[in-house]
């Protein structure tokens, strides 16, 4: 088989693969949103979102083409309420869109699919349920901020291309006008990614500068795969508080199970050059965690072993085994019932992490 071959035979396996972790999901969320609708209805309840009632601590999201999304659980643009180019963030958060999902989940219907699995929705009795449609303050304590859309990686549940973004990239001078508009919030967070390679960006620096100067008290935190940190981006990531590494494996063959198109041996060289250099110039931060995200192929003793021994070697501060739901294929059941990972660390959400060092970072 030609090498042209087998990457056509590779790029097919993987769209497949996509399609069906899409086709599926969609299929256990349309299901799960009937059962949660029926429920609430027989037992006189109603819905409503902690993110539009001003409550959530994880939103709003804004997307590298300005558009505003109710959180970050909006994978396929289905909960966008409006765009800055159009609107502020309040008339956003007091608009149409957004009074319209308030309302449908007060009558105990689920606007969109995306809300089954989000951390802000509640129930609540409907008497309850009709005076929250009436708040409508923006919650900001922590709101995604996503300088791009692109990556070049093809990750397998990566919602990255479901959304229709009007572009990929936020401009410079696009950012200024958010983070003026942020300003005038209470950001006590902002979470520099979303949906896209953060580090991908030329003008890195220059947009994390942009953040420090209109929030200088702010915590700022990223995701990153770690393959684009070059010599000069580097000091893009001194400015913040937290960096995650996401790596999905204790080496390329196993990551890229997940991960495709990720070049591990770039990333770790790149994570252990800026682990040395922060320490060398003796930066408090970032504060650097190994973000491994867990699946039934990445999940056993001797791996996640390896695992621990590299990220120690390197001097990560922590890592994080990170439970996935996505691909439901790929889901994990060991992480929660094998007695190695019971006695490895306890579960804090979804999941278990390990830390290194005496100076410690909450996330
Ligand atoms: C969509 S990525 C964007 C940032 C960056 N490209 C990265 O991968 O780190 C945001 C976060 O989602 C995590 N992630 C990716 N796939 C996941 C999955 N199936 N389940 C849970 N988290 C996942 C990544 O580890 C990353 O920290
Ligand atoms: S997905 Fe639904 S519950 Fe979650 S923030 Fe958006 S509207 Fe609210
Ligand atoms: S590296 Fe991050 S943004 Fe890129 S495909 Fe993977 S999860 Fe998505």
């Amino acid at each position: 088989m030609t090498p042209n071959h087998s990457s056509r035979i590779k790029e097919r396996l993987r769209y497949k693969a996509n399609t069906l972790s899409r086709i599926s999901r969609v299929i256990l969320l349309s299901i799960a949103s009937r059962v949660k609708e029926i429920t609430a209805m027989a037992s006189g309840y109603g819905f409503y979102c902690k993110s539009l009632a001003g409550e959530s601590r994880f939103s709003p999201a804004v997307n590298a083409d300005l558009s505003v999304s109710c959180n970050c659980a909006d994978s396929d643009g289905s909960g966008v309420l409006g765009n800055l180019s159009e609107s502020g963030l309040q008339e956003i958060w007091k608009g149409p869109i957004a009074n319209k999902f308030r309302h449908k989940l007060a009558s105990g219907k689920i606007p969109i699919l995306r809300c089954v699995t989000c951390q802000d929705l509640a129930i609540t009795p409907k008497s309850q349920a009709s005076l929250m449609e009436h708040v409508d303050k923006v919650p900001a304590s922590t709101v995604l901020l996503e300088n791009t859309a692109a990556c070049t990686l093809n990750c397998i549940a990566c919602r990255r291309t479901s959304r229709p973004l009007k572009k990929m990239h936020m401009s410079l001078s696009e950012m200024e006008f958010v983070l003026i508009e942020l300003s005038k919030l209470e950001v006590k967070t902002i979470e520099f990614f979303n949906l896209g390679e953060p580090f991908l960006s030329r003008h890195i620096l220059d947009e994390v500068n942009l953040v420090r100067q209109y929030l200088p008290e702010v915590e700022l935190h990223t995701s990153t795969i770690g393959m684009f940190l070059s010599q000069e981006k580097i000091e893009a990531a001194f400015k913040f508080n937290l960096m995650f590494f996401s790596l999905d494996g204790p080496d390329g063959k196993t990551a890229t199970r997940y991960q495709i198109g990720l070049n591990f041996d770039q990333a770790i060289t790149n994570l252990r050059q800026l682990v040395v250099e922060r320490d060398r110039l003796g930066h408090k931060m970032p504060y650097i965690v190994w973000r491994y995200v867990i699946f039934n192929w990445n999940d056993r003793q001797e791996q996640i072993e390896r695992a621990i021994e590299m990220a120690k070697h390197i001097g990560v501060d922590a890592i994080e085994f990170r439970w996935a739901m996505s691909p439901p294929w790929g889901i994990s059941f060991r992480f929660y019932v094998s007695k190695f990972w019971k006695e490895l660390a306890p579960i804090q959400g979804h999941s278990r992490n390990l830390r290194f060092k005496t100076t410690t970072y909450r996330w």
